[in-house]
């Protein structure tokens, strides 16, 4: 059992070797990101893809863990950059640790009674530690893919429908060619 649960990153490839891979697409991300004209507009294309996750999630005992593997890839949907559906844990107190492997980015982080916001970065070499009770969301604010891995209490869960009713209040967009977290009713964007 133990021996499965460690595994091989194939940077390149964006996978970690033998495990299952979830591959979301501009499709999968109605609603989250802001400008919905520039969201349509895109949409009518192509349907990019977005990320992929793979991961290792065997492990369902008291105490584990499960881990994964993220590749989000630069592009941006109007002013704001690609990025992740984002996530409460269904166990609302589980934390998270995220290591930035390659590229650059950050995560949104925002506390889900107060609604405080924190931009981190997570490039390569940069550790994020989300804790408990905070949605998380992954952005590439670079041009190359961001790659990243995970690792989450077995039993936290993903919970995308409390993020997919009323997004996150901030938003990161690229202003003066940095990346800026601003407000969402702020954008003045016509909705
Ligand atoms: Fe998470």
């Amino acid at each position: 059992m133990w021996a499965e649960l460690s595994t091989c990153l194939d940077l390149d490839a964006g996978v970690i070797v033998g495990a299952p891979v979830v591959r979301r697409h501009l499709s999968d991300l109605a609603g989250c990101f802001a400008d919905r004209a520039a969201y349509a507009a895109l949409r009518a294309g192509e349907d990019p893809l977005l990320y992929t996750v793979s991961g290792v999630e065997a492990a369902d005992g008291a105490g584990d863990l499960h881990y994964g593997l993220g590749v989000l890839f630069p592009g941006r949907v109007g002013g704001e950059y690609f990025m992740t559906k984002g996530h409460l844990h269904a166990r609302r107190d589980a934390a998270e640790v995220y290591i930035g492997l390659r590229g650059e980015g950050c995560m949104l982080l925002e506390d889900e009674a107060t609604g405080e916001s924190r931009m981190e970065p997570l490039g390569q070499g940069r550790v994020v530690y989300v804790p408990g009770h905070a949605a998380h969301r992954t952005i590439n604010t670079g041009r190359v893919p961001l790659v990243y891995i995970g690792v989450y209490p077995a039993d936290a869960g993903h919970d995308y429908g409390a993020i997919a009713a009323k997004n996150f209040r901030m938003v990161v967009v690229e202003r003066d060619g940095k990346p800026a977290m601003v407000a969402r009713d702020g954008l003045n964007i016509q909705q």
